[in-house]
């Protein structure tokens, strides 16, 4: 089994929206038994909310449940269980990567867009206090990265 988790700073918008998009993704290839994803953020700020009505509705719209309640990273649990931890901007990178016990652990971080095939984005921008097309974007964003993410997994044959 393959652990994915995505991670974001409220996980209440960006990183449930990774997580559902790469769930269907992944039902979509018939790969459920062979690869998990969850979210989770850098803050406590949210924890046990739903994504953001937003982020539900422009996930809906292209056919993407968003199911996830918001729970706060945890360094020593998440390092150990997931093999693949991926950031949404530099911060989120930063605090994550900063508390990596090790060297093994610290490589399993990755910024979410270094998976983007054709988007151009450093980051995929925080749409909490912007309109329509912040959520959008990061629909966008995310479609192209988790599409990224499932090549690289079989590439680097992680899937049988
Ligand atoms: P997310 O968006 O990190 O994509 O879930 C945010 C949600 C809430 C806040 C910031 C970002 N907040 O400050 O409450």
């Amino acid at each position: 089994m393959v652990k994915l988790l995505f991670v974001c700073l409220g996980n209440i918008c960006r990183s449930p929206a990774g997580e559902g998009i790469m769930k269907k993704i992944i039902e979509k290839e018939g790969l459920t038994d062979q690869v998990q994803c969850d979210s989770c953020g850098t803050s406590a700020y949210h924890i046990g909310e739903p994504a953001d009505g937003r982020m539900q509705m422009y996930a809906e719209k292209r056919g993407y449940q968003l199911d996830s309640l918001s729970r706060p990273f945890n360094a020593i649990k998440d390092f150990e269980r997931f093999d693949f931890i991926f950031t949404m901007d530099p911060q989120n990178f930063e605090v994550v990567t900063k508390q990596a016990p090790s060297k093994k652990h610290l490589e399993k971080v990755f910024s979410m867009t270094s998976f983007c095939r054709t988007m151009q984005a450093d980051f995929v921008p925080d749409p909490y206090y912007r309109g329509d097309e912040g959520f959008e974007k990061v629909m966008d964003i995310l479609e192209d990265a988790c599409g990224g993410v499932l090549e690289m997994l079989k590439k680097n044959r992680k899937l049988s």
